[in-house]
């Protein structure tokens, strides 16, 4: 009997090694073989660690399973998908699941993250394949085609981005993938490293061919050690078998690949401070132009992509452009995988085409509060996301949707407070976040910070509030537009927002209407 037991990160963190342990010790005890796959997560995670078995019928799911629920779950029969109080039925039946659009991540839990023969019978380096028999013109005009945007958070096509650096001549091109997930609440990069890494490695070696590029770079971030590892076994995997190195496929043309861990800053995100710290510099926003698309990594041309938006490459280039442009609303083509984090029942991964509604993820999808107390703010899009307020839960998640309103889609991360949050004090900490990570060098947005945690300080003592907030306005406008990058350019979002949709929060009278 085959079970699954997931690896990935959010499932460790609950015991899933403990419960891999014990259904095999529990199994062999019983006298029955079974063979246990560690799997990638299905993103379902508050049912974590989530235990499947295959039967005649499909994969059932059990969850969430302790270790001391191990011998109980054997003895009623967990090995033939047998009725216990944790059963959930057939994996792809979960509603949270079925209901997705998984694209990007089709294989995610499905597979062994580090067994080639699962990935290649999962429709793997498909894309690779047929990227391969292509020019490199002919690779850009598919990604540009397929409407691909950048899911790292600011959303600039990708196709013309790779047209930039394929256009561009130099003796050497590089691809670099931005792993540095920093924002708050979200995990799909993560995800992704540990539970479908030659997805990945697909993705930026079809990039290397598109852009004529023999060099790539994960720079994954510190705090991220099992992604690091898994990533790391799996480029000398896919190497082995011929997928990357100096000879890919047999087709004459290189392509190798690295691992960098990051140095644990925020801001090394951005990504001319993270070309900075790749070689070996502290992480310092570099001022653009010029952008990295014609000097980037040590002076060349480079493609900067983030984790998902080199994920979804290959299945585009597998399918073909219109099959993933037909995903989607307005310019936001394709899909997005949102993660719902923060004070949430159902916190997890929910793949999607652009266009859902804020409501459908967080109460259809998230099931509300864990706390089960009303919603009160919902931060889209990282820590410098705006707070979205209840007026908008119905707008379709579309990134020009978004900006019209003044928030932002960002890279999908989506943390829910409960009607407890002190916004003042949320507002607050984005300053405070922002004084902390700030690499120092633009004023507005080193000292700018600082000044903000002060200014909102007092407009919550009640001094001179009017004049404060007034003042508080000032400086938001002055970070905005005077930043050199986002850090210091997107604070005022959280904060703007809180001010806005919460002034009773700040001593303020409420809004009408609300
Ligand atoms: P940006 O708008 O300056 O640039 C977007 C990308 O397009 C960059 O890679 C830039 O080099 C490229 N680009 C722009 N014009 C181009 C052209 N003509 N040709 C070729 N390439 C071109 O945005 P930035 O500052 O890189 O990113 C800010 C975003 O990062 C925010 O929207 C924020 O949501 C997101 N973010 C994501 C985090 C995460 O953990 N994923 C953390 C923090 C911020
Ligand atoms: Fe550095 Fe902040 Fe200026 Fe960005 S906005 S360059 S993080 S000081």
């Amino acid at each position: 009997v085959t079970i699954y037991v997931p690896r990935d990160s959010a499932a460790l963190a609950v015991g899933a090694d403990e419960v891999a342990q014990a259904l095999a010790d529990g199994g062999a005890a019983r006298g029955q073989a079974v063979k246990v796959v560690r799997n990638g997560s299905r993103g379902l995670f508050w049912l974590e660690p989530l235990v499947e078995v295959e039967t005649p019928a499909g994969r059932v799911a059990y969850g969430p399973v302790s270790v001391d629920d191990v011998a109980g779950l054997l003895d009623a029969g967990l090995l033939q998908g047998a009725e216990h109080p944790l059963r959930l039925g057939i994996t792809e039946q979960i509603d949270y699941l079925a209901r997705q659009e998984r694209l990007t991540f089709a294989r995610m839990g499905v597979t062994d993250p580090l067994s080639l023969a699962d990935y290649a019978a999962h429709e793997g380096w498909q894309g690779l394949e047929r990227a391969l028999t292509m020019d490199g013109a002919a690779i850009v005009q598919q990604v540009l085609d397929s409407g691909l945007r950048g899911r790292g958070g600011a959303a600039f096509p990708a196709g013309i981005k790779w047209r930039t650096v394929q256009q561009a001549t130099a003796a050497q091109k590089y691809v670099v993938c931005n792993a540095d997930e920093g924002d708050s609440g979200t995990f799909s990069d993560r995800m992704t490293m540990e539970g479908d890494p030659f997805m990945l490695i697909e993705g930026m070696a079809i990039a290397g061919l598109a852009v004529g590029a023999t060099e790539g770079y994960i720079y994954i971030r510190s705090e991220y050690p099992h992604a690091v590892a898994v990533m790391r076994e799996a480029i000398r995997l896919a190497t082995d078998a011929g997928y990357l190195g100096a000879n890919v496929r047999g087709s004459g043309k290189a392509f190798h690949l690295q691992v960098r861990k990051a140095a644990g800053a925020y801001v090394c995100g951005e990504e001319t401070a993270m070309l900075e710290s790749l070689e070996g510099r502290r992480g310092i926003v570099r001022a653009k132009p010029p952008l990295p698309a014609l000097e980037g990594l040590f002076g060349q041309p480079t493609v900067v992509n983030n984790v998902i938006s080199l994920a979804s490459v290959p299945l585009i280039l597998a399918r073909g452009a219109a099959f993933y442009q037909h995903y989607g609303m307005g310019r936001s083509r394709g899909t997005l995988p949102f993660q719902l984090a923060g004070n949430i029942r159902r916190g997890g991964l929910v793949e999607k085409a652009f266009g859902l509604t804020l409501r459908e993820l967080v109460f259809d999808f998230g099931g509300g509060t864990r706390s089960g107390r009303p919603v009160k703010a919902i931060q889209v899009g990282g820590p410098l996301g705006a707070y979205v307020p209840e007026s908008q839960w119905d707008t379709p998640l579309d990134y020009e949707a978004y900006a019209a309103f003044g928030a932002v889609v960002g890279h999908g991360g989506v943390v829910v407070h409960d009607d407890t949050a002190d916004m003042a004090a949320l507002a607050r900490y984005a300053m405070e976040f922002c004084a902390l990570e700030s690499c120092g060098k633009c004023t507005p947005c080193r000292i700018g910070s600082t000044r903000g945690v002060e200014v909102i300080d007092r407009v919550v003592r009640g001094e001179n509030r009017m004049q404060q907030v007034h003042l508080l306005r000032d400086l938001c406008d002055t970070m905005l537009h005077g930043s050199l990058c986002a850090m210091g350019g997107m604070t005022p979002y959280p904060v703007l927002s809180a001010l806005d949709h919460y002034p009773e929060d700040f001593g303020m009278a409420a809004p009408q209407g609300q």
